[in-house]
């Protein structure tokens, strides 16, 4: 298979996506904005906000949101993926480990994985350096 590469224009899309989402973030309780984007198979790009909860456990990640917005439109297969969170620096916003999980069900193990805050773009990383030896449809003898 032909290694996805990921293009500048592109790149700068899932940012401005992932910013304008995180600009809708509803986070009151740890007012910790997070915006994530998704590029899907047809170049298209779907983004999600946390959603947080009085009853905290419920409360949703911007991750989850995006995927389930591609999966709303008919979107299988995630080729990059951009947070964008408060912190730089040391603390570049990574996916939860939750969320790992979730991106592992769409990616493959060289999907790359940006971080962003508002001002800048933080460390790439693969899924498969976040989520290393993970469990995924393949072990369902899912293709
Ligand atoms: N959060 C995300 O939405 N995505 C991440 O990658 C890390 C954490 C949210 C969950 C919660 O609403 C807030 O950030 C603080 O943990």
């Amino acid at each position: 298979m032909t290694p996805f590469l990921l293009t500048d224009v592109l790149q700068e899309k899932l940012l401005q996506a992932a910013r304008a989402a995180r600009s809708r973030a509803y986070a009151p309780y740890s007012r910790f904005r997070v915006g994530a984007a998704v590029l899907d198979e047809e170049g298209r790009i779907h983004a999600g906000c946390n959603v947080e909860n009085a009853a905290y456990p419920q409360g949703v990640c911007a991750e989850a949101g995006a995927l389930s917005a591609m999966v709303l439109a008919g979107g299988s297969r995630v080729k990059a993926v951009l947070v964008a969170g408060a912190t730089a620096g040391a603390s570049w916003t990574t996916p939860c480990g939750g969320c790992r999980q979730k991106l592992r069900e769409f990616c493959a193990p060289e999907t790359p994985i940006l971080t962003a805050s508002d001002e800048a773009l933080g460390p790439a990383y693969t899924l498969a350096q976040l989520l290393p030896e993970s469990f995924g449809p393949d072990h369902l003898n899912m293709p």
